[in-house]
């Protein structure tokens, strides 16, 4: 059985596609639910789904092995990003290094990196005027958005579409790819 973290900072809308989907897996597990925002709704969607879920502040974070000890008491073996929003210290990028996957809500390499996050990625499409956007699930490692493509997935991005327009249509995506990716991964297939 492989163990999942997710690490989510906000809704977490694609936190509870991923415990809905790994619910009854037998190979795979959600066994737990790390924010950095204890007003994070994603720590309430894990409790209601009963998949254990901490906060932990930015200090113990980056200032202490806080974070790193609770995923080695857990015996996690990947981390699945959904909307986390702050840098992955570095201590958990060597843990657990190409074992960590982030979702991005554009077409990488395009649209990412520092400040790129949320509706600030579909406002800076739109005014490119690039014609397609969509999402990318990606590894990490020590620079933003930067580790292997995993896989992409493509929407347009029509004429009259406002950035929480077109926020909407990437986020279908979101949820319809992201957790089968993540099975692929895992079990070796990608
Ligand atoms: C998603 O758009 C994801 O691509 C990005 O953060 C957002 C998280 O949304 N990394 P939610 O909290 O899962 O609804």
């Amino acid at each position: 059985m492989k163990r999942l973290a997710i690490f989510a900072s906000g809704t977490g809308s694609n936190a509870k596609q991923l415990i809905d989907y790994f619910s009854g897996n037998k190979d795979i597990s959600v066994a737990l639910l790390v924010s950095n925002r204890k007003e994070a709704r994603a720590l309430e969607i894990a409790r209601n789904s009963n998949v254990p879920a901490v906060n932990f502040t930015k200090e113990e974070f980056y200032n202490s092995s806080t974070v790193i000890e609770k995923l080695v008491s857990e015996k996690i073996d990947f981390i699945v990003l959904a909307g986390f929003l702050i840098k992955i210290p570095d201590n958990i990028l060597k843990a657990y290094e190409n074992k960590i996957i982030n979702i991005h809500p554009a077409l990488l390499p395009d649209f990412g990196g520092k400040g790129m996050y949320g509706l600030n990625v579909h406002k800076a499409v739109i005014e490119s005027g690039k014609k397609e956007s969509g999402i990318t699930i990606h590894l990490v490692n020590e620079h933003y958005d930067e580790g292997r493509i995993l896989y992409q997935a493509k929407c347009p991005v029509l004429e009259n579409d406002t950035a929480e327009i077109l926020a909407t249509r990437v986020q279908e995506l979101e949820h319809r790819y992201f957790p089968e990716v993540v099975e692929h991964f895992i079990s070796g297939k990608l």
